[in-house]
């Protein structure tokens, strides 16, 4: 089987592609460009999870066109309520009733740019695990001074710890996506070569795997970035179950050509 839109987890066969438009976009473009991706899906029978991240007052109408597709919807960001006297915050609240089924958390704007600390990170994740229907993407990453230092494995397992070690996941709730982005890649054209994600990546299970023993499978993206050029070594390796993409999902056919990577890697994998 390879046409698999769950969203409880990713099985090895399935890709997905999470679409990051940042603070880019108004209304009328985030539609213009959700419309090009699905009509670049269209008549594909084996294709990835794409996921649209449009900014908070563009959900509502991209909602309507996503509404009956293969593509699902997601917010860039949430605060740590569901609803209630909290000026000027959007609540988990507020993405049910616009049909996000995905929220990312922890992008390292937000911990640079914003201050979002840990503690934050912990409370939002709570009270999306209590919504039930809305899967997290947790981010994580290394800062250039850690790479240089040769202590990158060291600094992305323990974000990842203070992330999830002291928060109970409940039953039913939807398992976090883990993201690495290295702080360094992300909008900068350079990026680690699939063989050192794939060093990363082997960490970040490890922990993972401790923290939730109960748990067979973890599905872990790489973002930072990412283009036409590059998708395909990325996505081919069978541990690398899907890509976030920022700047180059902004481009029609940058980003038509990633998910056509996507989709013939699945294609080839699923035949051999
Ligand atoms: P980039 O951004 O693809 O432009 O590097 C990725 C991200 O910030 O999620």
């Amino acid at each position: 089987m390879v046409f698999l839109f769950r969203d409880d987890f990713l099985v090895r066969m399935e890709k997905i592609v999470i679409a990051n438009w940042k603070m880019h976009l108004g209304i009328r473009e985030s539609v213009a460009l959700a419309k090009m991706t699905l009509l670049a899906l269209q008549g594909k029978e084996v294709a990835p999870k794409v996921v649209l991240l449009p900014g908070f007052l563009a959900l509502a109408e991209v909602h309507k066109l996503l509404a009956r597709s293969r593509v699902a919807l997601g917010a860039q960001n949430v605060g740590p309520d569901r609803f209630g006297a909290f000026t000027g915050e959007v609540g988990v609240g507020h993405l049910e009733d616009v049909g996000c089924t995905y929220v990312l958390l922890g992008h390292s704007e937000r911990r640079v740019h914003f201050g979002e600390s840990d503690d934050l990170l912990r409370k939002k994740l709570q009270v999306i695990f209590r919504a039930k229907h809305i899967r997290p993407i947790l981010c994580v990453g290394d800062t250039q001074e850690e790479r240089d230092a040769g202590t990158s494995v060291e600094a992305v397992t323990r974000m990842l710890r203070r992330a999830l070690a002291a928060v109970e996941v409940p039953k039913g709730a939807l398992f976090p996506l883990i993201a690495y982005e290295p702080y360094w890649a992300i909008g900068t054209g350079h990026r680690p070569t699939p063989q050192e994600i794939l060093v990363l990546f082997r960490a970040l299970r490890e922990v993972l795997h401790e923290l939730f023993p109960d748990r067979d499978t973890f599905s872990l993206v790489y973002g930072g970035s990412v283009d036409a050029d590059n998708a395909y070594a990325l996505l081919r390796e069978p541990e690398i179950d899907g890509v976030l993409v920022g700047g180059a999902s902004l481009k029609v056919q940058e980003f038509q050509s990633i998910l056509t990577s996507a989709c013939e890697v699945m294609t080839y994998q699923s035949s051999s």
